[in-house]
């Protein structure tokens, strides 16, 4: 006789009741509109600071309060709906209605080892340039992204990328070269201060990081990149079809 299994009752912690509760308030407010202060909270739930904080937290992690400093909690406005496609920023921000542009924070060529000489295929010591751009839609600061692409194949591309914004569109009008696959993967972390500065957001806040490694058509690796996405503003979405 086997013995019946015991239904597992996860004792919910504090912080989740008033979780639960600020959720039940934000389905009834606008984007932009103010929740209850931590001190109403605090009094009107029983509980202490430390627990409203943590909650209050989480839903700011979560990307569905946004905290202003010196002003207040608010709900957040809904989060950017980006699609996975073998598209470019400037493209997939002009599909959302947002006009892209690019700081350039570092270009230098580096000697290649490692993953970044297997993913570019090149002798290791090779030359790679290592590139990091701000990625800005309607100039708000939207991702960082590092990417590495071979020297040999792109003589020439940090002069380009200081005049336009769009690597992509570089490739194309100059060296007539066109990502058409790529793997792409997606995974958290937290952000660093120097992220986190970049991005406008707390250090430790959730990050998206997408890692795309991108080919030609003749399966010539293009790119070798990591975006950081801020996980409180994006929603990434795929199309998914058996036919
Ligand atoms: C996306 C990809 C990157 C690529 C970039 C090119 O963000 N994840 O791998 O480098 O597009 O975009 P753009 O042509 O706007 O520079």
């Amino acid at each position: 006789m086997t013995a019946a299994a015991s239904p597992i009752e996860p004792r919910e912690p504090k912080y989740y009741l008033v979780k639960r509760h600020l959720l039940e308030i934000i389905e009834t407010l606008e984007p932009g509109a103010p929740v209850p202060t931590e001190r109403e909270l605090t009094v009107e739930l029983a509980t202490s600071r430390t627990t409203v904080r943590q909650a209050l937290s989480e839903l700011v992690g979560e990307g569905r309060l946004i905290r202003r400093q010196g002003s207040g909690t608010f709900v957040a406005e809904p989060k950017i709906v980006w699609p996975f496609q073998m598209t470019s920023f400037t493209e997939q921000a002009a599909a959302n209605g947002f006009v892209a542009s690019a700081k350039l924070l570092a270009a230098e060529r580096i000697r290649a080892s490692g993953e970044i000489a297997t993913r570019l295929n090149l002798r290791s010591s090779a030359f790679a340039y290592r590139i990091e751009r701000l990625r800005l839609a309607d100039d708000i600061p939207m991702a960082v992204e590092t990417s590495h692409l071979s020297v040999a194949a792109f003589p020439g591309l940090i002069k380009h990328l200081r005049q336009t914004s769009s690597l992509y569109r570089v490739l194309a009008d100059v060296y007539d070269v066109v990502p058409v696959s790529a793997e792409e993967s997606i995974e958290t972390a937290a952000a660093s201060p120097r992220e986190a500065a970049l991005l406008g957001t707390d250090t430790g806040a959730p990050m998206l990081i997408l890692s795309r490694h991108s080919f030609e058509i003749d399966g010539t690796p293009v790119e070798w990149v990591r975006s950081w996405y801020r996980g409180d503003r994006y929603r990434f979405v795929a199309h998914l079809s058996t036919a």
